[in-house]
């Protein structure tokens, strides 16, 4: 298989309201693509896209090599596709290690499992048994980010991932962006830190107004060039 991800032209709306333009990207097995654009651009109409929450009315989207029709969230997994989404949404009732076994529901074979997760996020493991969103900020995000590695993805879509996150935390989370990749998941990085940007991804995306205006390698010497596309 070569590419994990297909969009073509698509144009999605939430009832009338038309938020994507006929926006195309592809991703390909095992590569570190960002997505980048200003508040309110569409990224997060893309990821509510593929996961059935918007209305995808022309266009087409695949994943892995099946056809979206009428996506559904819960598919998404058997699918090979999981989301670290916009803001967490750790469940609150479910301890760390609850949270983290939800998100092993399908059972896909590959390199995640509980005791891996723990080591590549030891604070986890400490605190396995207090509830989820007790955690720090930080924290959470490693859960979320956990919880969609135990679906053993073909393809981690990240969703603004250290948004309001100190910059100490960032900077782990970019090595572990890293080690996932490294293990063989594709990651499309939705985000507006450059930095990051630059220390993970090999190509870039660049939304406005529901369509990609530009795309290309991302250029670590020349990051500054893209700034116009971000809010800070
Ligand atoms: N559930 C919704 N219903 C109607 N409009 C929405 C909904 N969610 C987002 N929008 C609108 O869609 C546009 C794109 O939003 P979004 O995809 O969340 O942007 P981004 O993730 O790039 O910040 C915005 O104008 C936003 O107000
Ligand atoms: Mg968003």
């Amino acid at each position: 298989m070569s590419h994990v991800l297909k969009v073509d032209q698509i144009h999605a709306y939430y009832g009338a309201a038309h938020i994507l333009h006929g926006l195309s990207l592809e991703i390909k097995a095992g590569e570190r693509v960002a997505l980048i654009g200003r508040n309110g651009v569409g990224k997060t109409t893309l990821v509510n896209s593929l996961f059935g929450f918007a209305s995808v009315r022309s266009g087409s989207m695949e994943v892995c090599g099946k056809i979206l029709r009428k996506p559904k969230a819960y598919q998404a997994p058997n699918l090979g596709m999981a989301l670290v989404p916009q803001g967490r949404c750790i469940i609150a009732n479910l301890t760390v290690e609850e949270n983290l076994i939800l998100g092993s529901a399908v059972r896909r074979k590959g390199p995640w499992h509980l005791e891996k997760i723990y080591e590549l996020f030891p604070i986890l493991k400490e605190r396995a048994h207090t509830s989820g969103t007790a955690l720090s900020g930080g924290q959470q995000q490693m859960l979320a980010i956990g919880r969609a590695l135990m679906a053993n993805p073909e393809l981690i879509i990240l969703d603004e991932p250290t948004e309001g996150l100190a910059p100490v935390i960032v900077d782990q989370l970019a090595d572990i962006f890293n080690s996932v990749a490294d293990q063989g998941s594709a990651l499309l990085l939705i985000e507006q830190n450059l930095s990051l940007v630059s220390r993970v991804c090999h190509r870039y995306y660049a939304v406005a107004k529901g369509q990609v205006i530009e795309k290309g390698i991302v250029d670590p010497s020349d990051i500054e060039s893209l700034r116009e596309h971000v809010v800070v």
